[in-house]
């Protein structure tokens, strides 16, 4: 394939992925993507000449749109990721909660809400864990609850309870997969999160909106501040910080040495007010 035509393939699926789903490739992660394309066409057995028909073969059906969707997950996760983030958050941030609802938006294969609902069990919490992702495909994979047995070392001792360890495979066990829904939604589509509106105690989203622009973002997290709770706390990963920019929707709070982003009253905006 000529350049030219390649960069303008490229350029197309950078601009229609970014308006599907608020992810903005730069050049340097363009190259994995371009690469994925490339395999992926070569199985559809669809030539990459015609940049705008491969864009329009993607946009023609869900199902196809799908095939896009899962090209540009980063599925990344692990059970009790930044372990220490969610001690804080339970144990001085929630303390004496006896009841909660959580979300886990951008939730890939299922292990961060799992890790929610078996820290809930736990500190006898009652309540539920939705894990929400874009990709119905991590999502498939998320409702099993079923994993490989190395991931084993990624749960402390006192949690391993409520998993089974069998020679392979590791299991969630049914009580901690009855407080789990899995649902999708799309961070910069308000429509998928209009069912949830002032639903959430709590709602993480770790490692999701690093892949945003600025304006992506503040659709995101406008989006995420409309399913939480009066007052409720928005967590992301301690290695990012939300900016002065946010500050409208979202005041930090800082416990030991996490900050958490406690919702604010939206003045202007009385669809995000609960
Ligand atoms: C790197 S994983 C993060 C998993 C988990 N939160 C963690 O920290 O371990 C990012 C996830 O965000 C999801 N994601 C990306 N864009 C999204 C969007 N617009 N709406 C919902 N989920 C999205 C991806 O499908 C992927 O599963």
């Amino acid at each position: 394939m000529k350049a030219d035509g390649r960069q303008k393939l490229i350029e197309l699926l950078r601009k229609t992925i970014y308006e599907l789903t608020g992810n903005y490739y730069p050049d340097e992660r363009m190259k994995i993507l371009e690469y994925k394309l490339e395999r992926l066409l070569k199985n559809l057995n669809i030539s990459m000449e015609d940049p705008e028909g491969v864009i329009s073969y993607f946009l023609e059906t869900l199902e196809k749109r799908k095939l896009l969707i899962d090209l540009m997950t980063v599925p990344e996760t692990r059970f009790f990721r930044e372990k220490e983030q969610l001690d804080v958050l339970f144990d001085e941030a929630l303390k004496g909660k006896l009841s909660l609802n959580m979300a886990s938006v951008g939730c890939s294969t299922g292990q961060e809400p799992y890790t929610l609902a078996m820290m809930m069990a736990k500190r006898g919490i009652s309540g539920k864990v939705f894990g929400m992702d874009i990709n119905e495909e991590v999502l498939k994979k998320a409702r099993e609850g079923v994993y490989k047995a190395s991931e084993l070392k990624d749960i402390p001792e006192e949690y391993r309870e409520y998993v089974v360890a069998e020679k392979d495979t590791l299991k969630i066990k049914e009580d901690i997969k009855n407080r789990v829904e899995f649902r999708q939604i799309n961070l910069v589509d308000p429509a998928t999160f209009k069912p949830f509106a002032c639903s959430f105690d709590v709602v993480l989203c770790r490692n999701v909106l690093i892949y945003f622009d600025k304006t992506s973002k503040r659709v995101a997290l406008t989006n995420l501040s409309g399913i939480l709770k009066k007052e409720g706390l928005l967590v992301i990963s301690s290695t990012e910080i939300l900016s002065r920019d946010y500050y409208d929707l979202f005041e930090p709070v800082k416990f030991e040495r996490f900050f958490f982003y406690k919702k604010k009253e939206n003045k202007n905006d009385k669809g995000l007010n609960c």
